[in-house]
């Protein structure tokens, strides 16, 4: 009985994992909607059932199901979903391409970088790039909580790092992503009221200290390591991106 029951976690978290392998590019035009890796109620008491269910099932499937309804027939139908971000976002007859194609890149970011096993510190690398940047993992913290409540309206607030490796915490209004400005978003934030407001209702605040117990640092290190910036040099991130 406990093989049996082995096999079939196995069996789902393999499922989901080569489900997930076909969201970064479209399927005959179509992308498709991020499986979750946990389930719904797997990241209370930060994050409740009832928002999860809502953000993914509701929000998440309506800006990929607009994504796609958008690109039909156009350029954009055979790009990988960053390289539309990049496009759309200089093109001002594509702003509904650019927010939907960047909600979905967004979203896909911030749902694979939260578990129910997250929280704790960064190791290694990212680690050490965090201390150097902001002097400490807790001031980093506080600084990202500063910039996530001064973000006035709907937005994002990121990690990032440039083409040298250099790490900074920047907003995006709306449904922007740091792609636009040439950088590798590490960690994404969602401030958008949809993410929060059923838990916390106006404490925007509130909700990203909560966050941190689901970060899944081990993901953002990838993320950052992935940078090549031991090379110096954020290039290989930006074409593992442009598969998204
Ligand atoms: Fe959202």
């Amino acid at each position: 009985m406990i093989c049996l029951m082995l096999w079939l976690l196995l069996l789902c978290a393999t499922t989901a994992q080569a489900e997930n392998d076909n969201i970064e590019v479209a399927q005959d035009g179509l992308f498709q909607l991020l499986v979750l890796p946990y389930d719904y109620d797997a990241l209370e008491p930060a994050i409740g059932r009832k928002t999860m269910q809502l953000h993914h099932s509701k929000h998440l499937k309506g800006y990929v199901d607009k994504l796609n309804r958008l690109i039909v027939g156009t350029r954009y139908a055979s790009m990988p979903l960053s390289r539309i971000v990049v496009l759309s976002d200089s093109t001002v007859y594509d702003q509904s391409v650019f927010n939907n194609a960047g909600q979905v890149l967004n979203h896909n970011l911030y749902f694979t970088q939260l578990s129910p096993d997250g929280g704790g510190e960064p190791q290694g690398i990212l680690a050490d790039a965090i201390d150097n940047k902001w002097g400490s993992f807790n001031a980093f913290k506080q600084a990202f909580n500063n910039s996530s409540a001064e973000l006035f309206g709907a937005g994002w607030v990121w990690l990032v790092c440039d083409h040298e490796g250099e790490l900074y915490i920047v907003q995006e209004p709306n449904g922007g992503n740091p792609v636009t400005r040439g950088l590798v978003p590490l960690l994404g934030v969602d401030v958008w009221e949809h993410a929060y407001y059923l838990d916390y209702q106006n404490r925007r605040s509130d909700y990203v200290d909560a966050l941190w117990d689901i970060v899944d640092w081990s993901v953002v290190e990838e993320r950052y390591e992935a940078t090549g910036v031991i090379e110096n040099n954020c290039q290989s991130a930006i074409e593992m991106l442009s598969e998204m």
